[in-house]
């Protein structure tokens, strides 16, 4: 990789955006001894083991293994490149960017794929309230959405036309090649020939706006009933639909830390019409982990606001299982007299919504009602069955709600109440034997994967491996190191691969007299690459950094290297060949 940016600079950007203030951005922090914990952001979990290190400026995640630097952290939370978030945190900073020749294709790109978005929302509304736009206007009356909502949510009307955008942007001096990147123009091709048109034609427009405030995408729907009833932007540069959430730039501030979650575009906007302006849906894809991350960034609570149908149901339950493994309390409203949040605020009124919120199952009541669905409580067996299930999952709640619940299906059921606690004490006693059976080798398996995935080789050759990471972390904390050790070194001496990256950037960077600092190595590292820094430096007090111990690794290497090249000697660079080579005659 080609350099980048000086040392000097990615000093100062460091040290003017403090890793402990920059991520206390995101997700909240607690002191841990030096260190600070906070759920991490990047997997969804309920106890922290994301670490961030004021000391290295680094941090790392024992549950998914995602660690680096401050730039790191910003280019995988904001989904940028290394050189978008050097001048993200640049911006934040204030600091001028210097006028190097680094590469900033994507990053332009991006830019005018924000701008062709923003141009072609205002280019939408506008023609909204123009003859163009008279059906589309129409329909949104029809549908009873304000016109301080249309204006709110910025709605708008793709005009029944094939080239009304194009015109419109191209005159605007944006390239066909840029409103492709950005999904608002589409081709097809005929005899080497292409013929471009506009992605979306005779729609509702719905635009998604990003935390930023950036135009990021648009839901476009047909006014009529044939299908398929919305066409979306599909996933761009500045767009990931699993990753994004309907409304959140509205819900986001001043929600109470509560979350209504529903399923369309239409429910969103009569909800913040009706003054529930903490509702957020998906966008046409089911729910997904990365969402529920994002909810639980903002959001203690949540109010699952799904369709009464079979459909809505299933993802009801696929919801509470993704909520169950954050901190975020799921609740679940039963729609009744109308099929979803629309329909039942047109027909009956806010007050209405208010009530069925109000009344929202907890997740526990949710889960009771829809086991008790499964057994014919009327009768003894179904009875005993049910109460059976019914402790199982009461095993998993605090002691308040198993004696909420115990009461009250006492009571529905005519059962004792201390029968119904002595059962889920049962299932408590056996749920934390399973647990502690499976949580330990549950985790270590989690880890393992993630490590699996980035590094094949490092789980099979957990030794080697380890002695690696410590000359790996003793040349991280002491350069100096290398001079003494540099004989003994060579990048073919290490055998897992991400192991081997880092010691020939690491090794590199001391022979040119510079610092090995993560900051300074993460522009020459992927992200994989970086977290792996990342772990080694959260580890590092495992590694007690002597000289001796080092040489003791190396020795550990060499043996695993000539083992290795006894049975495979076409994997040797000739140097190493030579020298096994005559190591192997001074043995016999
Ligand atoms: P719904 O069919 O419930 O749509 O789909 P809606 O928003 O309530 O629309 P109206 O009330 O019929 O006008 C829920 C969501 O699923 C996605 C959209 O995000 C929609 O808001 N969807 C649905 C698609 O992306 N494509 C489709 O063809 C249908
Ligand atoms: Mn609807």
């Amino acid at each position: 990789m080609a350099m980048r940016f000086t040392d000097d600079f990615i000093d100062r950007l460091r040290d003017s955006n403090d890793i402990e203030s920059v991520i206390s951005s995101y997700i909240e922090l607690r002191r841990r001894g030096r260190n600070l914990v906070g759920l991490c952001p990047f997997h969804n979990e309920k106890t922290p083991s994301f670490t961030v290190y004021p000391e290295t400026a680094s941090y790392y995640c024992f549950g998914c293994g995602a660690g680096g630097d401050v730039i790191g952290f910003i280019r995988n939370i904001e989904n940028l490149d290394y050189v978008e978030a050097v001048k993200f945190l640049a911006d934040r900073a204030g600091i001028k960017m210097p006028d190097a020749n680094y590469d900033d294709t994507t990053a332009n790109l991006r830019r005018r794929i924000y701008e062709a978005n923003r141009e072609a929302a205002r280019f939408f509304h506008e023609t909204l309230f123009t003859e163009q736009g008279k059906a589309q206007l129409e329909y949104l009356q029809r549908r009873n959405v304000s016109p301080k909502m249309i204006k709110h949510f910025g709605l708008g009307a793709a005009p029944d036309d094939w080239h009304a955008l194009e015109n419109h942007l191209t005159a605007k001096g944006f390239k066909r090649s840029e409103l492709i990147a950005a999904n608002l123009l589409r081709y097809s091709e005929k005899n080497g020939k292409k013929y471009f048109y506009d992605a979306f034609r005779a729609k509702v427009m719905y635009p998604v706006i990003d935390l930023r405030g950036n135009v990021v995408a648009f839901g476009g729907r047909v006014l009529d009933n044939s299908k398929p009833k919305y066409i979306n932007t599909s996933d761009t540069l500045v767009y990931k639909k699993s990753n994004e959430l309907f409304a959140l730039n509205f819900a986001k501030n001043g929600n109470d830390r509560k979350i209504i979650l529903c399923e369309g575009y239409m429910d969103v906007i009569a909800l913040h019409g009706a003054g529930f302006e903490n509702a957020v849906a998906g966008l046409g894809t089911a729910l997904t982990p990365e969402q529920v991350s994002l909810i639980s960034r903002y959001a203690d609570e949540v109010a699952l606001c799904y369709d009464s149908d079979e459909a809505g149901q299933k993802a009801v339950r696929a919801a509470l299982a993704l909520f169950s493994k954050t901190g975020v309390r799921a609740k679940v409203i039963r729609l009744s007299g109308g099929k979803d949040p629309d329909e039942i605020i047109r027909v009956h009124g806010k007050e209405m919504f208010a009530k069925l919120l109000n009344s929202a199952d907890n997740d526990t009541e949710y889960k009771l009602s829809v086991l008790r669905e499964k057994y014919v409580v009327e009768t003894a067996d179904g009875k005993m069955n049910f109460l059976r299930e019914a402790s199982k999952y009461l095993a998993t709640t605090d002691a308040l709600e198993r004696d909420i619940y115990a009461m009250k299906l006492a009571d529905e059921l005519q059962v004792s109440k201390d029968a119904i606690l002595n059962q889920i004490k049962d299932a408590a006693r056996k749920e934390r034997y399973n647990k502690s059976k499976t949580q330990l080798s549950e985790a270590q398996k989690q880890v393992q994967n993630i490590e699996k995935a980035i590094d094949p080789q490092r789980l099979k050759n957990m030794r080697i491996a380890k002695a690696e990471d410590t000359i790996l972390i003793t040349l991280l904390n002491n350069a100096g190191f290398y001079k003494s050790l540099k004989d003994k070194l060579q990048s073919d001496l290490f055998f897992t691969p991400v192991n081997k990256q880092l010691f020939s950037v690491i090794s590199s960077r001391i022979e040119g007299g510079e610092r090995v600092d993560i900051s300074h190595l993460s522009q020459f590292l992927t992200n994989e690459e970086t977290s792996a820094v990342a772990k080694l430096l959260a580890n590092q007090s495992l590694v007690s950094n002597t000289m001796q111990e080092c040489e003791d690794c190396i020795i550990v290497l060499q043996e695993e290297q000539k083992k290795r090249l006894v049975q495979n000697p076409s994997q040797m660079s000739d140097d190493s060949f030579l020298e096994l080579f005559s190591s192997l005659n001074k043995d016999v």
